[in-house]
């Protein structure tokens, strides 16, 4: 059973600590010879159940440079998952082998599921529409080199901001620091989820939701722009309605600040245009860079001091009687899996998942 080193989401770790990390990223982007070695003899695990070329990659190009070794699948149909084996006994085998894994997963909560059963740490690649946790840590660092500050930030976040994970992690960390504010650009059907805007709220963050971009352009200190996720959405109809309303040019950024800040947590399709790519101010090429940086402290850190991302994986409590709404949740898909629910007056909300559910 767990021993509780996880970093399922950032709140894993104290604000104080995703600094820290950040911190340590910059440090070994500086001076990166100086950490080879250092996890000598230590082995990661890539379980990637759904397709990743740079979060799979940079962490394993972060796991070599510390000296440590790789192993694991990228393709699930090509280990025993093809066979009909579940998630539990996958993860209990794989970490009796590995010293940490980081698994993506197309299924919400399935990292903390892993984690349930693991034992060694599990780090959540991306959990379905859900969360993206080293993502926001590659954002942070990357903010933190190019931008030079994560506070006192106009940030426009474009495009899929229903399913886009690295959105909803992103909004999620920066409505700690102060002074930010948030420009939510999508169409109606792609807006943030609730749970979403409650967070933004109970931090007392300014918000605006917009359909425009071009109107939102003028203020952005960031501009962060998605995917359109067309694997989550229930129809290729609904799909190409959204593919390609939010189009980065040119003539757009010809409004922007002179120090914008373009991100995009890649791949990209068609919301940026290739030309986009030589103006200095689009940064999603050095951010996913950075990437490696940024996974390179989180696995030091939770290799070296464990004790930092000791939280326990539920609050609340086990209903034996309650199931979650939401048909992407892993506890649908993995029957033996507890149901935990923490209660918020006349809801529960999904442990796994966020999927609030009215009593
Ligand atoms: C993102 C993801 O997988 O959520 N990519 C990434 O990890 N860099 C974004 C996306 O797939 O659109």
């Amino acid at each position: 059973m767990n021993h509780q080193t996880n970093l399922i989401d950032l709140g894993d770790l104290s604000f104080h600590h995703w600094k820290e990390i950040v911190g340590l990223a910059l440090k070994i982007q500086e001076h990166p010879s100086d950490f080879y070695g250092a996890l000598t003899g230590k082995i990661l695990a890539t379980l990637f159940y759904e397709p990743s070329t740079r979060t799979q990659m940079s962490f394993q190009t972060a796991m070599l440079r510390l000296g440590g070794q790789v192993i694991g699948f990228d393709n699930p149909q090509n280990s025993s998952v093809a066979k009909g084996e579940n998630l539990k006994d996958t993860i209990t085998v794989v970490s009796s082998y590995a010293d940490i894994i980081a698994m993506r997963h197309p299924l919400e909560g399935a990292a903390k599921a892993a984690a349930l059963h693991a034992n060694c740490p599990v780090i959540n690649a991306g959990d379905g529409g859900h969360l993206h946790p080293t993502q926001t840590l590659t954002d942070l660092t990357t903010l933190s080199k190019y931008k030079g500050r994560l506070s006192g930030l106009t940030i426009g976040l474009c495009g899929d901001l229903k399913y886009g994970r690295t959105v909803h992690s992103l909004i999620k960390a920066l409505c700690h620091f102060p002074n930010n504010e948030f420009v939510l650009i999508s169409t109606e059907e792609l807006s943030v989820p609730s749970y979403i805007t409650d967070l933004l709220d109970a931090h007392g963050c300014h918000y605006q939701k917009i359909s425009a971009l071009t109107d939102a352009i003028p203020e952005l200190d960031v501009l962060y722009m998605t995917r359109v996720q067309q694997e989550r959405f229930a129809s290729q109809e609904e799909y190409l309605a959204q593919k390609d309303v939010y189009v980065l040019d040119a003539e757009k950024l010809s409004g922007a600040k002179k120090d914008l800040c373009i991100l995009h947590p890649l791949p990209r399709v068609d919301e940026i245009q290739i030309a986009v790519d030589d103006d200095p101010r689009a940064c999603y090429f050095k951010q996913a860079q950075c990437g490696v940086y940024a996974r390179m402290a989180l696995i030091l850190t939770m290799l070296q001091r464990p004790e930092l991302c000791g939280q326990p994986l539920f609050s609340g409590k086990e209903s034996k009687i309650h199931a979650c709404t939401n048909p992407k949740c892993i506890t649908n898909q993995e029957s033996y899996l507890p149901r935990h629910f923490v209660e918020n007056g006349d809801l529960l909300v999904c442990e796994y998942c966020d999927q609030r559910i009215l009593i």
